[in-house]
């Protein structure tokens, strides 16, 4: 949150550790909270312009990439939250490279259903399948999770959207054709995640 003064919200918070705080400090807080979630979802739309650059090598940059898979998974007539999560589905690789499955993840699991949400947290191993020997690793990784409900649909993702979409001749429609999907999904109250 900026510190740039908003006239309809005055107030903070005065303790100076939280052991000082009562509840009225939740009250003002909370109202900063919501004003700041109706922005979330410029936030995620930068997240995913970022993948632009570096292109890191790859055939099609990481945002085209993403383009692509959603744009797929849209023409194959997949439901809203299917085409955000096949938007979204690298977004942690802005941050975390190394563990952007997971990172990803976190960031979506607020506003999808757990399957989902297992989906993107699992997609890179099931990814592997297409290129982890060429690594020198184990392309099977992935059946450590068979027989997990969420097996057959997160590997059907890989085969028919994500590691089919390094294409560079082919016509992604534009992120605008997903923003008002994006926008309904990112405008529901976040599921809070205590663990
Ligand atoms: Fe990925
Ligand atoms: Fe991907």
């Amino acid at each position: 949150m900026s510190d740039a003064p908003q006239d309809d919200l005055p107030e903070r918070a005065s303790y100076r550790s939280i052991l000082e705080s009562g509840p009225q400090d939740y009250v003002i807080q909370g109202r900063y909270l919501k004003q700041h979630h109706a922005g979330i979802a410029d936030l995620y739309l930068g997240f995913l312009k970022s993948l632009e650059s570096p292109h890191l090598g790859f055939p099609v940059d990481r945002f085209e990439h993403s383009l692509q898979t959603a744009t797929r998974a849209l023409r194959d007539g997949r439901d809203d939250e299917y085409v955000f999560v096949a938007l979204f589905h690298d977004v942690g690789d802005a941050l975390a490279p190394a563990n952007h499955p997971e990172a990803g993840a976190a960031l979506l699991r607020p506003y999808i259903g757990d399957d989902m949400y297992w989906l993107v947290r699992n997609h890179g191993v099931f990814q592997g399948y297409y290129y982890y020997h060429f690594l020198g690793r184990d392309r099977d990784l992935r059946e450590r999770y068979r027989g997990h409900p969420m097996f057959e649909k997160t590997a059907e993702f890989c085969e028919k959207y994500d590691q089919a979409a390094f294409d560079k001749d082919y016509e992604s429609a534009p992120l605008s054709a997903f923003e008002p999907l994006v926008r309904r999904i990112l405008s529901q109250p976040p599921r809070f995640v205590f663990e």
